[in-house]
């Protein structure tokens, strides 16, 4: 939500007197500001990095104009580094680009171009401006945190005059041909490629150079005080130095809705062709509310004309399918196709563009297109900043998420309350109101477990107060919500109101941490509280003061149970040029906003984090902290959510695939607002939005502050009953929900599944976007998202059995059919895969803490074989860092039809006995798995079965048994009751 420009506001009533003028004046439909962010013609780099695309592949002879300097290059320790020379005029002058390979370990590739400083003295920067100089180079110490150690097992297998190849990888079965002059690299697996870099010649290092004034007569003439060496006698050349001659006229200076950006160091883009060979499918670079399976970008019917753009920006309301940016970006961008994935990720912080486009590959003109296959062209532009390309030749796309989590790390472990249900509003008004809420919620059988306060709770908009006439009493409050296990999270923004007596801005400015204006005075914007100026979390010592504003004994009013949204942390600056900061503006460092902005959100977020860590000595709790702007690397820190949607059925669409693309980015904490943020949802809609959300990793409801109310109690019957059975349904899941968490914090696996990711080899479900698997589970559902629809059509991914989730009917399928399940507006979609089994808690709770010692149901969904199915449960105290110290239950579930047995080990294999218990674990001791459901029970194991035995730690025990034959479409199930087998233990069941 935000201003941008003086008038032209997001309409609300807030007790800023300029708002609620405001409000008064502007309708919600002229709300949409698609023309309030740039088109790529708007943005100058992005313009000439297309118009150079466009020559160079209309050009019958293109080359690229970068070369290899070979006696420049030398291989060592699976690294290779060399100098390209990018000729810049038709004299032949060229500019030195310093390029390293690096073959990792991860069997993961690198590639990163640099610029060379200039031998005689730095360009001086226009406007005598304090930015650094070289192009910023410290997006990997925000975003890396591990998997570089270079592969020294790589090696140079062949060499020539025009090329040598790299061998390397895990098997040595993985190739960098890297061809000098042009350069390019072809990136093989098994002798096949499947990436290719600068192969339509798209490369394009935006070279530093001097400004030239343009000379009225055009006698060429050396300029006084011109600083620029050799290469700065360019002169004239500047206009002839890019091969097609660039359009020069946002070099130096841009102008967009009437914001002047000063780019003291001038063009500096960098862009490159990576060519996905044989791919017809890509996915990833979220955020954008656009289907999974990324569009072409350079029109034609159905694509989209503009690139996808990835520049966090506060864009509320966002328009549906459409590639223009939203609050976050991940530059990580996979391509499938059968029996290969995959990947780059592309390291650069800066405004960023990505063509995608489509062609059939036919190197043969005789063959008429015939037998040749689709291959996806991605064009990737940032304004600023490194070329840094990490490269993953799969081959599934699980390698790809296990590989990029290598680099940029995974999902935090969430505090287990997290994952199940958030109530918010923009505002709860009072305590009063929350503390009702909270009653109505249990009055009703509602479980959630947290309730949220938007930014009316502060005073006057000063974040680590509160209103002191509406909460009176807040530790009131938070002591009422623990008392059933609740939270309460508060929002705390990054801009900091500029008024007297505040201390937390008097802090700030004395303490110089904020970030600057391009003179390097504090930059002033606007945001909710008005006038504000902007914590620098680029800055360390910004992060240490920023921790001390979080201490219970600081911020008042807070305790154990309060945790943290950040939200307008891309940053949203309502006066500023696309509702954020200038890009001249200055961050620690002297480096420009320019330069790291799409970062910006992930050092608030993480600076959030860390506070929170810190709040009492000696407290080592897992910190809850929601963002709206992230970057790769977000994950480590917490959840995002998708901003401001609106409640219409077209949002509540967009939000399954960009939920899913989050998930195959490596940030899979991810929801969308419950509702829609913007309107009024109708009953039916909101429902079937309850039915959907409790399939997001992050399940929160939230309203606009001129929504209606719409807790879901206030909806009357039948709506009430099916939405307090939607959330009930998420809560029985939560054990296996908190599974597939911990799976993701293992090594990067999304908690929800599309279908390519689960099946990759079934190309009928490549682009399928609106089914979903939870974790291992072999959940699959699919949220009804359309007005009036009574059914779903799900797509069948394989030849197993599959079993509706509440009636136990086996739905007749086979592989790549889809078959119809009924949905009324109380019915989910939800089948059960066979084959797995999985854990619920199922005794209605109002709070997942509430639940912590309840025992476990076990469902087991019988395979297609009648013989098998297996599945894991994880649990830890999911509040404490004691998991790393082997404090947590991890189990493997085995049914064994063949061997008439179910079987629980550890998962990992560990001697359990051996772990020192702790506190958690002792306590476990009492917690079981009491009952097991077989759907798909076969008659020869359990017809006319009473009682089975159940064995533990050398303890033998009776279990009962009740079968049901098959009746109808109904398979035939048995649930075992009363079988008490310690959760953490050892155990079979005995089913001969
Ligand atoms: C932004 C957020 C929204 C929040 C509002 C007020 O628009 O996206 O969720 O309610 O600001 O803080």
């Amino acid at each position: 939500m935000h201003l941008s420009g003086p008038l032209s506001g997001k309409w609300t009533a807030t007790s800023l007197g300029l708002l609620s003028i405001l409000s008064t004046v502007i309708s919600p439909a002229a709300a949409v500001k698609e023309h309030d962010f740039k088109k790529c013609n708007q943005s100058g780099f992005c313009s000439r990095n297309r118009a150079y695309a466009d020559h160079a592949l209309a050009a019958s002879s293109w080359t690229s104009p970068y070369t290899i300097l070979p006696e420049s290059g030398a291989f060592k320790d699976g690294q290779y580094q060399a100098t390209i020379l990018k000729t810049i005029n038709d004299n032949g002058d060229t500019v030195r680009l310093p390029l390293t390979i690096s073959f990792l370990e991860s069997g993961t590739a690198r590639v990163t171009v640099d610029e060379e400083k200039r031998q005689k003295g730095e360009i001086k920067l226009r406007h005598n401006s304090k930015a650094r100089k070289e192009r910023y180079n410290e997006a990997e110490q925000w975003v890396v945190v591990g998997g570089l150690e270079l592969d020294k097992k790589a090696k140079v297998d062949s060499k020539d005059k025009t090329q040598f190849t790299v061998k390397y990888g895990p098997t040595s079965n993985f190739e960098a041909v890297v061809k000098f002059s042009p350069f390019s690299i072809d990136f093989r697996r098994d002798g096949a490629s499947q990436i290719k870099f600068n192969d339509q010649g798209l490369l394009n290092v935006e070279h530093w150079r001097a400004k030239v004034e343009k000379a009225p007569e055009p006698e060429p003439e050396k300029k006084e005080g011109d600083e620029e060496n050799k290469e700065g006698e360019q002169k004239d050349e500047e206009k002839k130095e890019e091969p097609q001659g660039p359009d020069e006229s946002t070099f130096w200076e841009e102008t967009f809705g009437g914001n002047t950006d000063s780019k003291p160091r001038g063009p500096e883009s960098v862009g490159l062709d990576i060519s996905f060979v044989g791919f017809e499918h890509v996915y990833g670079i979220p955020s954008h509310a656009s289907s999974l399976s990324l569009k072409q970008t350079r029109g034609g019917e159905g694509n989209y004309e503009e690139p996808y753009r990835l520049y966090n920006a506060d864009v509320f309301e966002y328009i549906l399918d459409s590639p223009m940016t939203l609050y976050g970006s991940i530059p990580f961008l996979q391509a499938h196709r059968k029996g290969s994935s995959v990947g780059v990720f592309w390291l650069n912080a800066a405004e960023t563009w990505v063509d995608v486009t489509k062609a059939k590959d036919s190197k043969n003109p005789l063959a008429l297109g015939i037998g040749a296959k689709t291959s996806t062209h991605t064009h990737w532009m940032s304004e600023s900043g490194l070329l840094d390309v990490f490269v993953f030749l799969g081959p599934t796309p699980k390698d790809l998420t296990t590989k990029y989590a290598e680099l940029t790390g995974t999902t935090a472990m969430p505090q287990e309350f997290a994952i199940g249900y958030h109530q918010c509003r923009w505002n709860y008004v009072s305590d009063d109101d929350v503390k009702d809420v909270d009653r109505k919620m249990d009055k009703f059988k509602m479980p959630y477990d947290v309730i949220w306060l938007d930014i009316e709770y502060t005073d006057d908009k000063k974040y680590f107060t509160w209103d002191a006439h509406t909460f009176k009493d807040p530790i009131g409050m938070g002591e009422q919500l623990a008392s059933h296990g609740r939270q309460l999270v508060t929002i705390i923004d990054p801009h900091i109101k500029n008024v007297e007596n505040y201390p937390v801005v008097a802090e700030l400015k004395s303490k110089d941490l904020a970030v600057k204006n391009k003179e390097g005075n504090i930059f002033e914007g606007w945001c909710w509280p008005g006038s504000s100026h902007w914590i620098d979390a680029f800055n360390p010592k910004a992060r240490e003061w920023w921790a001390t504003l979080f201490k219970y004994t600081a911020f008042k009013g807070t305790m154990e149970n309060t945790w943290t949204w950040n939200d307008m942390n891309e940053p949203s600056v309502f006066n500023g040029p696309e509702v954020t900061m200038p890009k001249d503006n200055l961050h620690d460092g002297n480096w420009e906003h320019r330069d790291v902005h799409n970062l910006n959100g992930m050092t608030f977020h993480n600076a959030t984090f860390h506070a929170l860590k810190s709040r009492k000595p000696g407290e080592l709790r897992r910190p809850f902290v929601l963002t709206r702007a992230f970057f790769a690397g977000s994950q480590r820190v917490g959840a995002m959510w998708t901003g401001d949607n609106t409640a219409e059925w077209g949002h509540l669409q967009a939000s399954i695939p960009m939920l899913l693309s989050q998930g195959i980015s490596g940030f899979p904490f991810s929801g969308a607002d419950v509702g829609g943020f913007f309107g009024n949802p109708d009953k039916d809609l909101l429902t079937r939005w309850y039915q959907a959300g409790i399939f997001y990793p992050f399940l929160r409801a939230h309203a606009h502050i001129d929504a209606r109310r719409r807790e879901p109690y206030l909806m009357g019957e039948p709506y009430n009953t099916i939405i307090a059975g939607a959330l009930r349904l998420r809560y029985s899941l939560l054990p296996s929900w908190y599974t597939a968490f911990h799976q993701a914090h293992v090594d990067g696996t999304p908690i929800i599944k599309p279908m390519f990711y689960t099946h990759p080899s079934e190309e009928g479900g490549l682009a399928i976007d609106d089914q979903l698997f939870v974790g291992n589970t072999g959940l699959l559902a699919k949220p009804i998202t359309e007005q009036g629809k009574e059914s779903a059509d799900i797509w069948i991914p394989d030849n197993e059995v599959y079993y509706d989730y509440f009636t136990y009917n086996t739905v007749p399928t086979s592989k790549g059919k889809t078959v119809t399940v009924d949905a009324p507006l109380h019915k989910i979609p939800l089948l059960m895969r066979g084959g797995h089994i999985f854990a619920r808690r199922d005794r209605p709770r109002r709070s997942s803490t509430l639940m912590k010692w309840d025992d476990y149901t076990l469902v087991v969904t019988v395979g297609r074989d009648g013989k098998h199915a297996e599945g894991d449960l994880y649990v830890d105290d999911g509040d404490s860092y004691d998991f790393e110290k082997g404090q947590y239950i991890n189990r493997k579930f085995v049914f064994d039809g063949s061997a008439k047995s179910i079987v629980s080990t550890d998962l990992e294999g560990r001697d359990t006995k051996s772990i020192k218990e702790g506190d958690w674990l002792k306590k476990m001791k009492g917690v079981s798995v009491d009952k097991i459901i077989v759907v798909g029970a076969p008659s020869g194991l359990f017809a006319g079965k009473k009682e089975v035995k159940v064995e533990s730690e050398g303890k033998t025990w009776t279990a009962f048994v009740e079968y049901n034959a098959p009746e109808g479409g109904r398979a035939a199930f048995a649930v075992i009751r009363n079988v008490a087998a310690p959760v953490g233990a050892d155990w079979k069941i005995d089913l001969s």
